[in-house]
């Protein structure tokens, strides 16, 4: 299974999927990473594994429509089978998705519906819960809404601040993740009527 992963940041999801797809037994192999991020830690991650990466920086797209073109069209690139955001911040267009469809999976830093959008962790410690934790969950064409594939539920301490808790929910994340994304490579996934099913 080709998974190409579309990043932002510091690619600490990338990485355990990196460290996971060397095992024949994963299923799969991450063959691509999709940035728009220039200087995303991502990128130092997949070369330092001899993984193909592409940068697709807004900046050098004379609009949005053309920028969501150089999107698609950079993640098509490397035939995906399944296209797997890990800490991509940016809302994709429904064309994109209608190209890979059924095929895009996200994690979300919050037990999914609660707390959607880009500060899911801020928002979690604001409201005060006592339990949060992380989503992987099928990409549709709203905000962190598609059908939900896996969580795992991360406790929030009294002297927790946003980094603290983040990290703590990374450490849950990126062991939800690779085992949601290799349990797709080896069963496959379907999509039907909003509703996902592994193998
Ligand atoms: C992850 O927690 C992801 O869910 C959120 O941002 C973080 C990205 O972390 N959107 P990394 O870049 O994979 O380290």
């Amino acid at each position: 299974t080709r998974l190409v992963v579309l990043a932002s940041g510091g690619g600490s999801n990338l990485a355990a999927l990196l460290a996971a797809h060397d095992a024949p037994a994963f299923g799969g192999r991450v063959v691509g990473l999709v940035t728009d991020k220039p200087g995303a830690g991502a990128l130092d991650l997949a070369r330092d594994a001899g993984v193909a990466s592409v940068v697709v920086a807004p900046a050098d797209f004379e609009d949005r429509a053309a920028w969501d073109r150089g999107i698609a069209d950079a993640v098509a690139v490397f035939r995906p089978d399944l296209v797997v955001l890990a800490g991509f911040m940016r809302i994709l267009a429904p064309g994109f998705l209608d190209r890979f469809p059924g095929r895009v999976v996200n994690t979300h830093p919050a037990l999914l519906p609660s707390f959607p959008g880009a500060h899911a962790v801020r928002d979690a410690l604001a409201h005060g819960v006592t339990i949060t934790g992380c989503t992987v969950h099928v990409v549709d064409a709203g905000v962190d809404t598609g059908p939900i594939l896996a969580q795992a539920a991360v406790p929030v301490l009294a002297d927790d601040d946003v980094a603290s808790l983040h990290e703590r929910i990374k450490v849950a994340e990126r062991a939800l993740l690779v085992e949601t994304v290799g349990r797709i490579a080896r069963e496959g996934l379907t999509v039907e009527d909003g509703r996902a099913t592994i193998g």
